[in-house]
């Protein structure tokens, strides 16, 4: 497929694109009903039409392509030297896809669309106002404190300010009609603007009341993706290695089929439903595929300012071992302010569940990530399944699992007194060197370096945490093999017969075991003494926090000796 834009007459843009097809089939069933932003462009929102994929489908091809909001018309020709194209469907086409029945085996597409007309929405003093202000006041007067709005001195401070190769990604339109040309020219649209993520958006400004070209509200990953990217800033290339980019496929398949799903699972796997859960706006039905993207952490048009509840020097005390070390943070200072809905720490317990209403159950003060990677409400009692996988903020808290002296616990790891907590192990950085080294952003958020151990254990980190992975997968096999145990010989016999070594498990067993179901009912569950229930709790907990200990070291041996203990009793004694 080439393409070539050119700029026809009346300022429509066309779009030429010689198609020999059926280049691409499985089209799959799961096209979604919002079409979003497919493509990464220098500048975020394409200010006018870029073609995106033509796919075969079983009546023709599909031809889908990407730009602002507005009319637009395709239109075909079966061969190169026919001289006119001929119209497809209406010319108020807003979907920017078309399904087209084709008879030969090739066809030329060209679509036209609205002109970009950028507005800007910077204040300089040849204009009367600020364009979007007007009637955005809010959110112009929060994102104009964004690094964003000084994108552009960063280019001028450095004398790099009339650099064509820096200009798309610090200006707004840069290279296309009415965009960005220089600073005395284009003032108004110096400096990262809303039109880079809205799209061109002076037609809205003068007509708002149109629908047909309010501008879009994309949230995927994308719209930052084409700035944020490359070896200098490779944020969304590591984003897009993460497992943040793609909601889990089960998971994608149950909210697709089920709304209340959508809720349940979607307040923490999907970012649609996510921001519509806080904004309170209708769920994302049929589009709750956007996982976690940049903008369900990033505020994109404000800074937020949040105390540092672990600033400056202390001395900690681990609760459960009683040993003392002191501790100095100095990165972030008594407040700091960043583009993140949360902070970076928090000390207090926290859960949401998968019931009940969001807003009821948010928290803003909490730590970003324990917003998500929080027990869900995960109790001992609980039989139906093994506690979830994301348990690391109770974990790092020591507020989950259950311990002879009963509950609930409280014992913080000393890991947990990171200022910067989850993000100062999984978000760690390092600046560009080179094409080749590039930079790190933490965007993997994986532990990938152990230079934030050092000042603790000097070059001992990785060291450490492989021999206390070595001892915890130890007794995560010994507690699970013990259990085993206690269902094939100690069981009572009406689990035993039936569920054989399954009859300590849950109803749908957990990851440690294979072949399903556990005793299926609350009938049988109950048959499981308490201190089994237990134990099994204690082993889901930490296997599926998923740090092999490091989140909380002392914490999870203990949970896992005091396992070992319950059903150690419970062997020699059957009676209990
Ligand atoms: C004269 C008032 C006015 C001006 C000026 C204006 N807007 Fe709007 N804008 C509106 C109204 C009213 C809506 C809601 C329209 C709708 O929902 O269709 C809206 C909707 C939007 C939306 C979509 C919101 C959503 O939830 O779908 C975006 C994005 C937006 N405007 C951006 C801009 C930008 C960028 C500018 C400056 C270039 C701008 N607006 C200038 C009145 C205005
Ligand atoms: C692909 C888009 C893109 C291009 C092209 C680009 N930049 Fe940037 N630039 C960015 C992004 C995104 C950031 C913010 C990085 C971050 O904070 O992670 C940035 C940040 C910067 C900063 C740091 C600003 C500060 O205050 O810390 C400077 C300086 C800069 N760029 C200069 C340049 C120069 C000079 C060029 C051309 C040689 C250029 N950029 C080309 C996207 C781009
Ligand atoms: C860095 C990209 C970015 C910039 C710059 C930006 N927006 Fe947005 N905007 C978004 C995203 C992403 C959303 C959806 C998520 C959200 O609402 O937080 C959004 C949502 C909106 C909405 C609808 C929902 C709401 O929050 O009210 C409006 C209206 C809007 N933006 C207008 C503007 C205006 C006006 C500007 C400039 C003053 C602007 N945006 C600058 C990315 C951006
Ligand atoms: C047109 C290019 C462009 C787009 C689109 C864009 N950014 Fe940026 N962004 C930049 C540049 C350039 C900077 C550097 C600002 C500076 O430090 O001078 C920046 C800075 C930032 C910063 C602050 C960095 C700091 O050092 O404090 C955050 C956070 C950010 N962007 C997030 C986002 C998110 C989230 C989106 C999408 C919703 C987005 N950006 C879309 C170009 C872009
Ligand atoms: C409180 C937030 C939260 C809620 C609510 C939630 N999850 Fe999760 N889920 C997570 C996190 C965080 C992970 C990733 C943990 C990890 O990989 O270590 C995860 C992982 C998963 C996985 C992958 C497990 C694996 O084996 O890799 C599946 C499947 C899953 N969740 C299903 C669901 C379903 C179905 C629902 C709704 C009934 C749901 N989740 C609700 C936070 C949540
Ligand atoms: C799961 C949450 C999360 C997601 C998703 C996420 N970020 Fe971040 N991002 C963070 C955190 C936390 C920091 C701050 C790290 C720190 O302070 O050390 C950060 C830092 C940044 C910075 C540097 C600015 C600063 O304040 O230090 C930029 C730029 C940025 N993110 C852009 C993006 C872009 C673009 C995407 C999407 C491709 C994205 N982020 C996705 C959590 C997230
Ligand atoms: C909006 C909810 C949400 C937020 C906020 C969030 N996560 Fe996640 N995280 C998830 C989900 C859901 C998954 C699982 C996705 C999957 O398995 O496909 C996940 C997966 C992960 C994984 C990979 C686990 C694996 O098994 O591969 C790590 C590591 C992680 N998150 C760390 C973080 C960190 C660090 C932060 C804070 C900067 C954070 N997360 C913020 C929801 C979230
Ligand atoms: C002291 C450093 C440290 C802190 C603090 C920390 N983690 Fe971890 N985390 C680790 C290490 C090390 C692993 C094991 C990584 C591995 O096996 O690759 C891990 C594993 C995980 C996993 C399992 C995913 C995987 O890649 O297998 C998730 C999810 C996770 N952490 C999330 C979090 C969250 C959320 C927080 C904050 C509540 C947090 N972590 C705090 C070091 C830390
Ligand atoms: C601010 C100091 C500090 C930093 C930074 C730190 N730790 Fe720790 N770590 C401790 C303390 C103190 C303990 C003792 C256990 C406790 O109190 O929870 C510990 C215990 C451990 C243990 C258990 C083995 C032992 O020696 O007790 C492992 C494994 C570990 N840390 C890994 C890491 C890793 C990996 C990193 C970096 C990603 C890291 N730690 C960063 C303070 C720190």
């Amino acid at each position: 497929m080439t393409c070539a834009r050119t700029l026809p007459p009346h300022r429509a843009v066309l779009l030429l694109c010689t198609v020999a097809f059926f280049i691409a089939s499985g089209w799959s069933a799961s096209a979604q009903n919002v079409q979003h932003l497919s493509i990464t462009e220098p500048g975020g929102m394409p200010g006018w039409p870029i073609l995106t994929g033509i796919q075969q489908v079983t009546n023709g091809v599909n031809v889908t392509w990407d730009g602002p909001s507005g009319y637009y018309q395709l239109y075909q020709k079966q061969s190169l030297t026919n001289a006119t194209w001929q119209a497809i469907g209406k010319v108020t086409n807003l979907l920017r896809t078309t399904t087209v029945a084709v008879g030969k085996s090739n066809a030329f597409f060209r679509v036209s669309g609205p002109a970009p007309d950028y507005a800007g929405d910077h204040a300089v003093s040849n204009l009367p106002t600020e364009v979007c202000a007007g009637c955005h006041g809010i959110i112009h007067n929060t994102e104009t404190n964004t690094p964003h709005f000084r994108t552009f001195q960063a280019l001028q401070q450095i004398h790099q300010d009339t650099n064509s190769s820096c200009l798309a990604c610090h200006t707004v339109g840069y290279g296309l009609p009415t965009g960005f040309i220089n600073v005395t020219k284009t003032p108004q649209l110096a400096n990262v603007q809303c039109e880079n993520c809205h799209g061109p958006a002076g037609n809205h400004a003068a007509f708002d009341t149109n629908p047909t070209v309010t501008p879009r509200v994309e949230l995927a990953a994308t719209v930052c993706g084409g700035c944020h990217t490359g070896p200098q800033q490779p944020t969304y290339d590591e984003w897009e290695t993460s497992s943040h980019a793609e909601v889990v496929p089960d998971v994608a398949a149950e909210m697709n089929a089920s709304t209340n799903l959508i809720d349940s699972c979607g307040r923490c796997h999907s970012g649609s439903a996510r921001l519509a859960l806080l904004k309170g706006m209708p769920l994302p039905v049929g589009d709750a595929d956007i996982a976690v993207v940049c903008a369900v952490c990033h505020d994109p048009h404000g800074n937020h300012t949040f105390t540092n509840l672990l600033n400056g020097p202390f001395t900690f005390t681990n609760p459960l071992t009683g040993d003392s070390f002191a501790i100095t943070n100095n990165q972030l200072g008594a407040v700091y302010t960043n583009q993140l809905r949360n902070p970076l720490c928090s000390t207090n317990d926290y859960y949401i569940t998968t019931s009940g209403v969001f807003t009821n159950q948010y928290v803003v003060n909490i730590n970003i990530c324990a917003q998500c990677h929080n027990h869900r409400g995960a109790f001992w009692t609980n039989w139906t399944r093994a506690p979830h996988n994301s348990p690391q903020y109770n974990m790092l808290l020591g507020t989950v699992g259950e311990l002879a002296s009963g509950n609930p616990p409280n014992y913080p790891a000393s890991h947990s007194r990171l200022e910067k907590q989850c993000v100062a192990c999984h978000m760690q950085t390092s600046p560009f060197q080179s094409e080749t080294q590039p930079a790190v952003t933490g965007h993997s958020f994986s532990v990938q370096t152990y230079e934030a151990c050092t000042p603790c254990h000097g070059t001992q980190g990785e060291g450490l945490v492989q021999f206390l992975g070595f001892v915890v997968s130890n007794n995560v096999s010994q507690v699970k093999g013990q259990l085993d145990t206690w269902a094939t010989n100690a069981s009572p016999p009406a689990l035993r017969t039936n569920y054989g070594a399954l009859a300590w498990e849950y109803a749908s067993p957990g990851g440690l075991s294979i072949g399903s179901p556990g005793p299926t009912n609350a009938t049988l569950q109950a048959m499981i003494p308490v201190n089994i229930q237990k134990a099994r709790f204690n082993l889901y907990i930490v296997y599926n926090d998923g740090s092999q200990g490091v989140h909380n070291p002392f914490y999870i041996l203990t949970l896992l000796d005091t396992a070992n203990q319950w059903i150690q009793e419970t062997l020699n004694n059957p009676g209990n």
